[in-house]
């Protein structure tokens, strides 16, 4: 009796080294209920001699007792980090995953096409690549016009170019389907143009085109007013201005009141309480003639607007150049 408390006290001396599996076997091989050594040998306890037990006894209840704080003791050193990881601080917030999102030109493009989706306009898009032809003739811009200089246009080849405009579009939509016309065409323009806070010799244009019988400027002023009040705030004021372009007549360039200063004039608007944000008008005749559509016959309108230049309104961001950047700090925060 006497070599077996021996024998368990220097098999209880593993306790102070043990890993967690270990340890969960000799708390089972020691102290368990049925099999467990010191267990079994408490049980012997009643057929030793009176004076054995005593002193066996209290023995065994000694080691019992230091077997099981031990065994608490170690279970307690495991449960703590110590070692390479001691300093790590369990309660601080884990290292934020980055998300992903889409690019705000993006986001804005998608938006300003479902808004036109609900009147009923599809999206679709075309060639970077196009002709002289559809990018100037067939929009009425003749090729002496300022717009087709090579000092404002890429030219990559002898009569071919970078779209400056997406425009073009309206052209191979009128010659390819039949009216009822409505599409918005979001896509990439390229000009020679300088990269500064306002400008980029690439940038995002949409152009939209409605074709039908009987369309009038009033369905045009109506369209654009239903985008505007969707898109800004429901009492966002809208002006029709005047202007000119080769394929509209009347041609308009549609403002919205100043969203920096709501009218009262500041440097964003010029002093002048309103921002341009599209130049429209209704679908010239000759355009028509040019795409092969009866201009006695069908009216339309359409319109062309930069959803950078809107999203620096929108969002206030001061410089077209950060949407190049890549700068996840700036990217991330229009989800
Ligand atoms: N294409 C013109 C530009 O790039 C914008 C534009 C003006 C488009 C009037 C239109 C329009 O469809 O009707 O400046």
């Amino acid at each position: 009796m006497r070599d077996k408390l021996n024998d368990l006290a220097s098999a209880a001396a593993e306790i102070a080294t043990a890993d967690a599996s270990r340890l969960a076997e000799l708390k089972v091989s020691l102290l368990g209920r049925k099999a467990g050594k010191l267990t079994e040998l408490l049980r012997e306890l009643p057929t030793l001699s009176h004076e054995e037990r005593r002193t066996l006894g209290a023995q065994a209840n000694e080691l019992k007792k230091k077997i099981e704080a031990d065994i608490d003791e170690r279970e307690r050193t495991l449960a703590t980090p110590s070692g390479a990881g001691a300093d790590v601080d369990g309660s601080m917030p884990g290292r934020q995953a980055w998300r992903g999102a889409l690019h705000p030109v993006t986001l804005v493009v998608d938006e300003i096409c479902e808004i036109f989706r609900e009147l009923g306009f599809s999206r679709v898009t075309g060639p970077e690549a196009e002709t002289e032809e559809y990018n100037f003739t067939k929009l009425n811009i003749s090729l002496d016009h300022p717009a087709a200089d090579a000092q404002d246009t890429f030219y990559v080849g002898q009569g071919t170019l970078l779209r400056t405009h997406t425009s073009p579009m309206q052209a191979r939509v009128m010659e390819t389907n039949k009216p009822p016309i409505r599409v918005v065409v979001p896509g990439q323009v390229y000009r020679r143009d300088a990269f500064d806070p306002s400008h980029s010799p690439v940038f995002e244009q949409l152009e939209g085109l409605a074709v039908d019988e009987g369309l009038s400027f009033v369905d045009f002023k109506a369209a654009i007013d239903y985008f505007v009040k969707r898109f800004f705030t429901r009492d966002t004021v809208v002006r029709f201005e005047p202007s000119f372009f080769p394929f509209v007549e009347p041609g308009a360039q549609v403002q919205v009141q100043c969203v920096m200063c709501r009218g009262s004039g500041c440097s964003t608007c010029k002093q002048s309480g309103f921002l341009e944000i599209m130049g429209a008008g209704m679908v010239h005749p000759e355009v028509f003639t040019r795409c092969g559509l009866d201009a006695e016959r069908y009216t339309g309108y359409a319109f062309g607007m930069g959803p950078q230049r809107i999203a620096m309104l929108r969002y206030r961001i001061p410089d077209i150049r950060l949407f190049f950047e890549g700068d996840m700090r700036f990217l991330g925060q229009f989800t």
